[in-house]
């Protein structure tokens, strides 16, 4: 059985299927409108009108999207390994590179919306959970040169593979750790000042879901960002958002339904927005 997923479908289980696919029927149902209608607050029908809903082009969406057709169109495989909660190194399994690239990767909507998110926030110091082959981490990195993305990937033939991608992209920017989340990101912190920009996607369950969000939150500050990928892909992700929406920290928070957004802004007042994306 087939689900619907980030605009593409992967092989799930089948009561969750339904689950997913009954959540997101609801989203499109009852998600507040796109064009900003009933939206009182500036700062959110700002990022509406001019990020969320913008549709300008950059140079750099060519290139990416370039390579992610050549990738797609690929008959290579490599050997992977899953890496679960707590870093357990689960198996490793062939996989080919287009069955990644569909399957994992974020697509064109939404990386798209990484980068004008980056672009309009200007972070100097961002972190991304899970890069895959890296092409989230592509359009986190574009949009300014000078920005520093650490990204982390369990897995080896992953880590390498991704970072070959960055210098065909000659994306100079992005520090690549080969680690499991929980060996790589108490070290990054340690090192950073400030997190401007946390994307979260990997390891989806609920406790290492909040146990990454509590260890960034000891760098933030008032303009931070996180994104946390899948949302509502499962109950337990379902539990993970809605204790992130309900810590006292968090301020006002955007689901996407495939993203949720999270805001820091002690000017604003506290708010959680459905968005149709
Ligand atoms: C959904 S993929 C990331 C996709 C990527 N952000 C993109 O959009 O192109 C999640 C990645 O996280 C990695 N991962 C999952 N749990 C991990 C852990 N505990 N430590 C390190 N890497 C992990 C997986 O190996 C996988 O490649």
């Amino acid at each position: 059985m087939q689900v619907f997923r980030n605009n593409f479908f992967i092989n799930t289980p089948t009561l969750m299927n339904f689950r997913f696919a009954w959540k997101y029927l609801l989203y499109k149902l009852f998600a507040m409108h796109r064009r900003g209608h009933g939206i009182h607050s500036p700062f959110v029908y700002d990022l509406l009108t001019n990020v969320i809903e913008n549709d300008n082009q950059y140079y750099i969406f060519a290139d990416i999207e370039n390579l992610r057709n050549q990738l797609l169109r690929s008959k290579q495989k490599m050997i992977v390994s899953d890496l679960g909660a707590g870093s357990a190194l689960k198996n490793t399994r062939e996989r080919s590179i287009k069955k990644i690239v569909k399957h994992s990767a974020k697509n064109r909507k939404y990386g798209q919306l990484l980068f004008r998110l980056v672009h309009h926030f200007k972070p100097e110091i961002l972190l991304e959970l899970g890069t895959s082959l890296g092409f989230s981490s592509a359009y986190l990195a574009a949009p300014d040169k000078d920005s520093i993305l650490h990204t982390i990937e369990g897995c080896n033939n992953l880590a390498r593979y991704a970072m070959h991608n960055f210098s065909l992209l000659k994306l100079e920017n992005i520090k690549s750790y080969n680690a499991p989340f929980e060996e790589a990101l108490p070290k990054i912190l340690n090192k950073i000042k400030v997190l401007d920009f946390a994307f979260f996607d990997g390891n989806h369950r609920k406790e290492p879901t909040l146990n990454y969000f509590n260890q960034c939150l000891g760098k933030i500050n008032s303009n931070s960002v996180f994104i946390f990928d899948d949302i509502h892909w499962s109950a337990e992700m379902e539990e993970a958002w809605e204790e992130i929406k309900k810590h006292p920290q968090v301020v006002v928070t955007i689901d996407l339904f495939f993203l949720g957004l999270v805001f820091f802004r002690k000017e604003l007042s506290k708010q959680d927005f459905v968005i149709r994306f």
